[in-house]
Formats: C-alpha cells, sequence, structure tokens
C-alpha cells in the first residue's frame, strides 16, 4: 500500500512514523512535513501543502496512493475527504459536513443538544448587544467561543464582566478571528479535570484509543496563555473503567448515530475533549475531527497495531472485527517550543544533539526544517520529545533526561508535564 499522510506538525510526524512500520505498507509520504519527517529513513517529504487539496488530489491520483490519510482540521472542514472520494481516491477522515463538530462550535452545541449528549449550557449570538446582555444577567467565570476554526485561540474564560465584554467586542466588533468569530457561542464554565478521548471509526463502530490528558496552559502549575498544548501523557488514570464506558455510551455512540440519521457517515479519527467533574460526572468540551497534537505522540508511542490497516478498513467500514493493542506502560511527550509560543517567537534557530530513537524514547518534531544540512526551528512548537515508562514519572524522567541532552539555547518547555499523574502514582504507592 501506497499511503499519503497529510500534514506538517508533530502529530503527523507521529502518525506517519507509525503507519511505516506497517507490514502492509510499501511507501510513506507526508505533504508537506517536517525537518523529522525529512531525516526519517523510511518517509518522504513532498512539499505540498496541507490546505491545497487540489495539488494532494494530483499528487495521489499520479502517484497511485492506495490511502490518503489527514492530519489537520483545516482541509478536512474544507472538504478534502469530499474531493478525494469524487475521484475514487481513498481517504481516511470526516466529510466536510461531518467534520462541522470541530469547523463550527454553533453547529456542535446543537447537535450535541439535539442529540441529549452533555455538554455546558449556551447560547449563541452574533449581536455584541445582546451578548454582553446576556452575560450581565449570568454567573462568572463564563466562556466565549469563536464559532469557527481559530487555531485554539478562539476560547477566552472570562472571570470579570468587563472581561467578557471586551471579549465579545473583540470578536464580534474587532473581529479579531475574521469570518471564524462572526458568531459566538457563550457558555457556562465547568469545573473539574480534562481528558482526550480518541476513536477510530467508521462511523458505526468506534475503537477507542488509549486516554490521555493535554496540558494545555503554557506555564508551570498550569498557568500563563492558552496554547495548543505543551505535553500529554497516556493513559489519564482520571478516565477509569466507569467513566471509559460513559463516554462510550453517552457520548461517542450517540454522536456516530445521530450524525449517522443525518446522513453523515464519520470515517476517522474523532476526539472528544471531556470535562470530568467530582461527581463522575462527564460534559463534552469540545469535538476535534481529527487526532489531537500532542497526544497522538505519546498514543502512538504505546501503540502496537498496525494502524495502517485500521486506517484502511475504516475507509471499507469494516472495523467491526478490530482491536486495538497496547504496550501497558505509560508515556509522555513534552513540547519544546520557541521562546515566546504562543506569541511573537523567532525561528531559524539551530538545534543539535538530538537523542537518538531507542525503544522507549523518539523525538518527534513539529516545526522544524532541514537547511544546509542543519536542523533549524521552523515554528511555535518545535520538538515534542516521548517516552515510555513504567509509571508516568519514569516516562518523565526519561524524556527530561533527553531534553537536557539537546542542544537549542531558544528552547522553552514546561518541567511539569504528567503532574497530575504523577501526584495520583505518589497518593497510590503512599
Ligand atoms: P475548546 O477549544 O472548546 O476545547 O476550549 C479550549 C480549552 O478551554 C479547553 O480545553 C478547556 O480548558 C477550556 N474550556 C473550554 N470550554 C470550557 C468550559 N465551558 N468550562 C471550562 N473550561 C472550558
Ligand atoms: N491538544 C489539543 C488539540 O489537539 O486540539
Amino acid at each position: 500500500m501506497k499511503v499519503l499522510v497529510v500534514g506538517g506538525g508533530g502529530r503527523e510526524h507521529a502518525l506517519s512514523w507509525k503507519i511505516s512500520q506497517s507490514p502492509k505498507v510499501s511507501q510513506v509520504f507526508v505533504a508537506p512535513g517536517n525537518g523529522g519527517t525529512e531525516l526519517e529513513p523510511t518517509l518522504t517529504n513532498v512539499s505540498i501543502e496541507a490546505d491545497d487539496i487540489d495539488g494532494l488530489a494530483r499528487f495521489a491520483l499520479d502517484e497511485n496512493i492506495n490511502l490518503t490519510i489527514i492530519g489537520p482540521e483545516d482541509p478536512l472542514v474544507n472538504g478534502i475527504t469530499n474531493k478525494f472520494k469524487d475521484l475514487g481516491l481513498k481517504c481516511f477522515g470526516p466529510s466536510k459536513e461531518a467534520s462541522k463538530l470541530e469547523g463550527s462550535k454553533e453547529f456542535m452545541k446543537d447537535f450535541l443538544q439535539a442529540n441529549k449528549i452533555p455538554t455546558a449550557r449556551y447560547e449563541t449570538f452574533t449581536e455584541s448587544d445582546k451578548a454582553i446582555e446576556y452575560v450581565k444577567k449570568g454567573s462568572l467565570p463564563i466562556v466565549i467561543k469563536a464559532d469557527g476554526l481559530a487555531a485554539g485561540k478562539g476560547v477566552i474564560i472570562a472571570f470579570t464582566v468587563e472581561e467578557a465584554i471586551e471579549a465579545i467586542k473583540n470578536c464580534l466588533e474587532s473581529k479579531i478571528f475574521g469570518q471564524a468569530g462572526k458568531r459566538i457561542v457563550i457558555e457556562e464554565y465547568l469545573e473539574g479535570e480534562e481528558a482526550s478521548f480518541i476513536v477510530i471509526t467508521d462511523g458505526v463502530t468506534a475503537i477507542p484509543f488509549a486516554s490521555s490528558q493535554d496540558h494545555k496552559a503554557r506555564d508551570d502549575m498550569d498557568l500563563g496563555p492558552n496554547t495548543g498544548g505543551m505535553g500529554a501523557y497516556s493513559p489519564a488514570p482520571i478516565v477509569d473503567d466507569c467513566i471509559h464506558d460513559k463516554i462510550m455510551q453517552e457520548v461517542i455512540y450517540p454522536t456516530l448515530a445521530g450524525l449517522k440519521k443525518a446522513g453523515h457517515l464519520y470515517c476517522g479519527f474523532l476526539y472528544a475533549g471531556m470535562m470530568i467533574d467530582k461527581n463522575n460526572d462527564i460534559k463534552v468540551l469540545e469535538f476535534n475531527c481529527r487526532f489531537g497534537d500532542p497526544e497522538t505522540q505519546p498514543i502512538m508511542m504505546r501503540l502496537k497495531s498496525d494502524l495502517a490497516d485500521l486506517c484502511d478498513k475504516a475507509c471499507d467500514s469494516n472495523l467491526q472485527n478490530e482491536e486495538l493493542i497496547w504496550d501497558e506502560r505509560k508515556s509522555i511527550g513534552i513540547v519544546m517550543a520557541s521562546r515566546g509560543y504562543p506569541f511573537e517567537y523567532e525561528k531559524n534557530k539551530l538545534i543539535g544533539q538530538i537523542p537518538d530513537e531507542t525503544e522507549n524514547l523518539k523525538v518527534f518534531h513539529a516545526g522544524t526544517k532541514i537547511e544546509e544540512n542543519k536542523l533549524k526551528s521552523n515554528g511555535g512548537r518545535v520538538l515534542c520529545v516521548t517516552a515510555l515508562g513504567d509509571s508516568v514519572e519514569l516516562a518523565q524522567q526519561n524524556a527530561y533526561d533527553a531534553i537536557s541532552l539537546i542542544d537549542w539555547e531558544d528552547a522553552y518547555y514546561r518541567k511539569d508535564i504528567g503532574h497530575r499523574a504523577i501526584k495520583r502514582e505518589r497518593n497510590e504507592s503512599n
């Protein structure tokens, strides 16, 4: 099988690395890929951007690609799967219609409500005076969300009415998120612990990946601005068997059934961002129509099954007899970012001394490139140092030991990735 993986982040490095391990796969192209995928002997970068749907389709036809796997949300929301299907090309990822679960918060919230899937109470607004009136009457904190895709920046948690009003005006009047913010969802603030729950599905059968937890805040102790994710680990102990069943029964299956009923069979990875409160009640915070980044990196490190084969079978509506096999060890991925991220940062910084891959360590690349045979930074999130261990604490130690070897002056990373799980581990051993 010749496979094309679309995207150029840490998620796509981890997905394509895993896919190239399949005995059924003869060649893996990554478009556009990054410095890390360029250095992999089993992968070939193709310089076509992930949003160039026509260019990607042409490449898939010319190269006789048997299976295309889409990493990021943008091409999915813009209909890459629909286009590939029209051309008779096999493409793993939800259709444009089903991807609206991520592409529009309003669609997602209305869908959840209509299908009685638990989520925070909400209202949708297009006019700022009505939205302001609503927050003045509501309780604090309150959450303001741009309707469309805003690269992870479109959610503002307001702790005062003034902050809420500023967020509303920024979206609806100053249009800081452009078209994505011309409509906003305002929802109740939920307390609890978050977990990422990701499944592979053909629209009817859903097979859950190991659970994981992301760290969205930039700084230690979960402080600082929100980012795409500064690190993740798997499994997330908060998702015990009971919560796992609840998420499958109350969220995943009703979501797939609701979409099927609407005529949109969902084939792809489905990511439910969950909030779990102290009574073990669960609520959906968000859906993503793709794998999480950086959750992919620690999850792929633990996955023993043939991912390419599973994606291929999902496209053929043939997942019913499949299961996933896991390395029992824990894994952790720590993001090394350019200093300044998620705001202004410099690129083109030299990076050296990246430790070689071992059975329990892998440095996945995100914003990197190779120039004149040298590895350089080329984005906000640059590396994800991913390690396995018999406990989260040991995995964390392995990862930080590897980070200490990397030669890159400009690096910024959190020092406490995995802290919740490590606290639980220590409590359990006492
Ligand atoms: P979203 O893109 O909708 O997942 O939001 C990004 C992040 O904002 C989430 O991962 C949560 O940390 C936080 N968040 C979103 N909605 C809420 C909510 N209703 N209550 C509390 N935190 C939230
Ligand atoms: N790590 C969160 C996301 O991929 O959206």
